[in-house]
């Protein structure tokens, strides 16, 4: 996908999180945000996908501007986009695979037997079967929130959204979680990642970019960013996070 920002400001108050960001980016498949905390990643992430409007400025999806001004249209624009956050969002009274069709029948016209079947088809693919008529309870984290890609990706988005998919896991479902991700961009899923996970970032990333101080600091691929000659604030940013792997 191609990928414009125009001068992109959003403010809370007086602080300033994107200051007048402008960015394009062709045809690509894998993006990622890394980044301080409070640095803006998830404002910009909600801006994408047309949960925040900004203050100023444009966002291009395919040379489509995402028109702000209209709720209808904002409206049609999430429904071609799959989102999954930290901790999962799931339906806790609803079992895994109705967690899956509820949005295929209410938001997506789809028929109850024809999501019922597009939604078994995806749990057999990402080894999940045997948990659809399992309550999120029943569940493990990793199984939650593989479950809760499963949703994202049954209504087959144009791109997928995900805020730290892994950052609420135990380190032992990290893996699993990064797999299936990594699972969906090799079938051609356009992603855009926000993570913590430095070693995935590097591998499943076409294009980095590092946000923070109302901006992009830094922007590359991962070889780029991880090796080249950078900006100070990154280079102190990966010698923190880098620390303890
Ligand atoms: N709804 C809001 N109202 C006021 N301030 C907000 C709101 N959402 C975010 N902020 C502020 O905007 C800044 C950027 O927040 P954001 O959540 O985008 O950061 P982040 O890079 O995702 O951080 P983290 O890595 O901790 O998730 C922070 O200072 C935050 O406190
Ligand atoms: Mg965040």
């Amino acid at each position: 996908m191609k990928l414009e920002l125009k001068n992109l400001s959003k403010h809370y108050g007086d602080l300033k999180v994107l200051d007048r960001v402008s960015l394009t980016l062709e045809e690509i498949r894998s993006l990622v945000f890394i980044g301080p905390s409070g640095g803006g990643k998830t404002t910009l992430l909600r801006l994408l996908a047309g949960l925040e409007r900004p203050e100023e400025g444009e966002i291009l999806v395919n040379d489509h501007p995402v028109d702000f001004h209209s709720e209808e249209s904002l409206r049609e624009y999430r429904k071609r986009i799959g989102m999954v956050f930290q901790a999962y969002n799931l339906f806790p009274h609803l079992t895994a695979l109705d967690n899956i069709t509820l949005p295929l029948v209410k938001v997506h016209g789809y028929e109850p037997v024809q999501a019922r079947e597009e939604a078994l088809v995806l749990l057999e693919r990402f080894h999940l079967a045997d948990q659809a008529f399992k309550k999120p309870a029943q569940l493990s984290g990793g199984q939650k929130q593989r479950i809760a890609i499963c949703r994202a990706v049954a209504i087959r988005p144009e791109f997928l959204l995900l805020d730290e998919p892994t950052s609420a896991l135990d380190p032992e479902y990290t893996s699993e979680v990064l797999d299936l991700i990594g699972e969906l961009r090799e079938e051609g899923m356009r992603l855009i990642l926000v993570t913590h996970e430095m070693g995935f970032a590097r591998q499943a990333a076409d294009y980095i970019l590092f946000v923070g101080d109302g901006g992009l600091i830094a922007r590359g691929t991962p070889e780029n960013l991880f090796t080249g000659d950078t900006d100070e604030r990154v280079s102190r940013f990966f010698n923190k996070v880098l620390k303890y792997n």
